[in-house]
């Protein structure tokens, strides 16, 4: 076995599965499409369960992927152990009812055993208990001995993640050597110490799960295989954990360098080192696939990241916003396998540096606020009145409140906390029904302390400008998300603002992969002029955004036309 890039490794894994006619789809995006049963991708075949079931027919019955995946659950132990991450990528391959247990066995071997060179002598194999036939492919046709065959259960070999494409499975692990082991004259694969390592799920995907116990078998046989690409590539190249493997390595001493430590220094700031690494690489990830930071679904778990990341560099001691250079050497290590990040570059790196400042402006007061609590406390329990303050006006997400609270071994009464957070949802929602018409009715001091726009009006009817302020719902914000009524404000603008009974221009502001569409216009303050309108595609405009701002010409025309004839009519009639 030579060592080998995790770049390179990928596009092995791409190649032999072409050269055995399969289709090489790229990785679907992070966030699922048209399947509400997930919050996030969280494996190979996640975004291909359409064509598992026979909802849609898929382009070709052999697909390979390697696809980007996020899995949360165990985010508390990122960083305190080597091997968690959030971020990961899987390497698939797939047949959507054509080749089964056959072919999936005998080229997850080639692969192993010829391309990348693993001593066949150091894999294991794992199969489900009663699969008698995957025993005698395994032994018979693809030649692997039986002492290196093991028998597991339901808990180890029958895949299953939520609804969908489920089924009984077979594992291969690599034998890294006694060193590695604890010892137990019982440990071999499927041990839970650090001698075997699993390294590839081979699913027979039979069933379709309905999430709550129920199964209906499947139409069609189908195979389903995921290899965690940073995984292989700890083995590969002989390293012990993720955060060695030489792209994530790359990001990881960065991290050393902003903060200015050595890694291996102390246990605990390696800890921040591994929690920075991991979560710059999922944040970076999920930005780039559209996410946004918000209180709730996918943008909370983005805020809790960001938000998580930030809180270690501070226990590094950084003490100004570092996550968005980071993310640069994300992009830099992953761009060859996802263009798109080099093409969204200014956008992912602004959505970072806006979430940092503004939870670096409350980070201090909130954690010394947080001290204060803790010592304030009579027993171990935090009231969720204090988590919710933390969270509503310090923007401490109430996860990393509890965790900080689990490292002084307190809690949180959470259910207290989540109460109040329902009373205050359903008020919003109350006070949003309120607003109706009015929503992009501002608080007059909302616009203070912007310079008047310049107005291009008279001569131009399109013009390059610098969205300076973001209002929604009557409040400063960072983005226009999608749908959500926003007023803009330009530091120059060739639309001509309502006001003295003239209806404003209405038209559109282009940029870098959005289209926000003005339906109005206002005018506050001191002549700041405001764009109302709802973002009409693309995944976000943010302050410091340029755009083309281009007026609806046809429409200015005719409000001009509607306004001669109402003086003239007006002249005419006095
Ligand atoms: N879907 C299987 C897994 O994620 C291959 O392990």
């Amino acid at each position: 076995m030579e060592w080998m890039g995790l770049n390179e490794l990928r596009e092995q894994y791409l190649a032999f599965f072409e050269s055995k006619g399969h289709l090489r789809l790229p990785s679907f995006s992070l966030v699922p499409q048209e399947d509400k049963s997930l919050l996030l991708i969280n494996s190979g075949m996640a975004p291909l369960k359409k064509y598992f079931v026979g909802e849609q027919t898929p382009p070709r019955l052999r697909v390979a992927t390697c696809q980007k995946c996020i899995r949360t659950p165990d985010i508390e132990r990122v960083g305190k152990t080597a091997r968690h991450g959030t971020y990961f990528e899987m390497l698939g391959n797939f047949s959507f009812g054509e080749y089964f247990k056959h072919e999936a066995t005998r080229w997850a071997w080639e692969f192993c055993t010829e391309t990348l060179r693993m001593d066949p002598a150091r894999i294991y194999i794992s199969i489900f208990l009663e699969d008698d036939e995957a025993f005698r492919i395994w032994t018979k046709e693809v030649g692997v001995p039986e002492d290196h065959m093991v028998r597991l259960g339901r808990e180890d070999n029958f895949w299953e993640h939520g609804a969908g494409p489920c089924g009984p499975c077979s594992e291969l692990y690599y034998d890294r050597g006694e060193a590695y082991g604890c010892g137990s004259p019982d440990c071999g694969a499927g041990c839970d110490c650090d001698r075997f390592m699993e390294f590839w799920n081979l699913v027979f995907t039979q069933l379709d799960s309905d999430g709550k116990g129920g199964y209906t078998p499947l139409a069609k046989k189908n195979i389903d295989t995921g290899m965690g690409l940073e995984r292989l590539a700890c083995l590969l190249q002989g390293v012990d954990n993720l955060f060695e493997v030489d792209t994530v390595q790359r990001i990881l001493q960065h991290v050393t360098r902003v903060a200015n430590i050595a890694y291996r220094a102390d246990e605990k700031s390696d800890v921040s080192l591994r929690v920075i690494t991991d979560h710059i690489r999922s944040t970076t990830m999920l930005i780039g696939d559209g996410v946004l930071p918000s209180n709730e679904g996918r943008g909370y778990v983005l805020r809790r990241l960001l938000r998580r990341a930030a809180r270690h560099g501070r226990l590094l001691g950084i003490e100004r916003p570092f996550l968005q250079e980071l993310a640069q050497t994300v992009i830099a290590e992953n761009a060859s396998a996802y263009p798109l990040l080099e093409e969204k570059r200014d956008y992912i790196l602004r959505v970072i540096a806006n979430e940092e400042e503004s939870f670096s402006r409350t980070i201090d007061a909130g954690l010394q606020l947080l001290e204060s609590m803790i010592e304030a406390l009579e027993g171990t329990v935090l009231g969720g009145a204090e988590a919710f303050l933390l969270s509503d006006t310090f923007g401490f997400p109430v996860d990393l409140t509890e965790e900080i609270l689990t490292e002084k071994g307190l809690t949180l009464d959470r259910a207290g906390f989540d109460a109040l957070v329902t009373g205050q949802r359903e008020r919003s929602r109350a006070a949003r029904r309120d607003a109706g018409a009015e929503a992009w009715k501002s608080k007059g001091d909302a616009v203070q302390g912007l310079p008047a726009t310049i107005f291009l009006g008279y001569t131009q009817e399109t013009a390059q400008a610098k969205v300076l302020c973001i209002l929604a719902q009557g409040e400063r914000a960072d983005y226009a998300a999608p749908g959500i009524a926003c007023s803009i404000v330009l530091d120059q603008t060739p639309f001509y603002p309502e006001g003295g009974g003239q209806a404003g221009d209405t038209g559109v502001l282009r940029g870098k992969g959005f289209v926000f569409a003005v339906e109005g216009t206002g005018k506050m303050g001191e002549g700041v002029i405001l764009h109302h309108g709802t973002l009409v595609s693309g995944d976000a405009l943010t302050v410091g955004d340029t755009v083309e701002a281009e007026i609806n010409r046809a429409a200015r025309m005719a409000i001009r036309r509607n306004h001669t004839a109402a003086h003239l009519l007006h002249a005419a009639l006095r």
